[in-house]
């Protein structure tokens, strides 16, 4: 596997599979790589000839209080994990390449709607700097694919519209959850938890299960959400938010059958999220059982 930092060495390194029509894929990241990163570039492996991964802790998708600095940078143990899943060119610009300006002057990317509330509500700005990055990784590498978690639902709902509005021709594919045997969803963010808080945290899993399963029985749903904020709070965790939305993060109607309960909750200074899609039964059914 190549590492390389600069655009215009990336860009020849490239242009060569390009002409040949090798189909590339690209698995995006911020580094501190655990297994759900690792299964993103598996599916990458399966699906194209050349997969290009991206290390680059991205400033402008961080407020002025969140975790930039604090961010775990691990490039040397990410490099080993990255070559051994099988990845070919690994591309980790500096803030200098990606933003040669400062923040401010910066062009920006913004998708609205889809961006608005959930995660968009509690970090102003952060599906700018999101959707400014991964155009600007879209542009640069090229890629026929591009790998997604679907941890991050509201940033996949966020790149599926921006390559939907700005056409590109790239394959958005999503791969699900990969998760510790208690059911969290693996985070680099995890890491942040001290030994209680790691205790703590796989309440927020074992309560959307529970929460999506009375619903997909037909529970009434103002009163599920109710009951599982209050539960979040009982096990120690702060909910932002519990919501349940159509699968395209549109309002729930009476005719929405698959849908997709999120939550995202804080533990001490740790913000995590998670999500469980699910299908509601249809109104009228049977909503007698809540
Ligand atoms: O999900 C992430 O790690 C980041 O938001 C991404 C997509 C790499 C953009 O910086």
């Amino acid at each position: 596997m190549r590492t390389l930092r600069d655009i215009p060495e990336m860009r020849a390194t490239l242009d060569d599979s390009h002409r040949r029509g090798q189909r590339i894929a690209l698995v995006p990241t911020m580094g501190n790589l655990h297994d759900g990163h690792l299964a993103l570039v598996a599916a990458a492996r399966d699906r194209a000839e050349v997969v290009v991964a991206t290390i680059f802790v991205n400033p402008m998708q961080f407020g002025p209080n969140e975790d930039l600095d604090a961010y775990p940078r691990t490039l040397a143990d990410d490099q080993q994990k990255l070559e051994a899943s099988g990845c070919d060119l690994l591309f980790t610009p500096t803030t200098a390449t990606v933003y040669p300006r400062q923040l401010e002057a910066q062009t920006r990317v913004s998708v609205p709607g889809v961006s608005e509330g959930l995660c968009g509500g509690n970090r102003p700005g952060h599906f700018d700097g999101v959707a400014t990055v991964v155009t600007m990784l879209f542009n640069l590498v090229q890629p026929d694919l591009a790998f997604f978690g679907q941890k991050d639902y509201q940033q996949l709902a966020v790149i599926r519209r921006l390559v939907e509005d700005l056409h590109f021709p790239i394959e958005i594919v999503g791969i699900p959850i990969v998760r510790a045997e208690d059911g969290l969803a693996l985070s680099s963010r995890n890491g942040y938890l001290d030994d209680d808080q790691r205790a703590r945290a796989p309440a927020l899993y074992r309560t959307l299960r529970e929460l999506a399963d009375r619903l997909e029985a037909g529970a009434g749903r103002d009163d599920i959400l109710a009951q599982g904020l209050a539960r979040l709070a009982e096990s120690g965790l702060d909910p932002d938010y519990l919501e349940l939305r159509a699968t395209d993060l549109g309002p729930v109607s009476e005719t929405t059958d698959r849908a997709v309960l999120l939550a995202a909750v804080r533990l001490g200074s740790t913000r995590l999220i998670d999500n469980i899609p699910l299908t509601l039964p249809r109104q009228g059914d049977d909503d007698t059982r809540s």
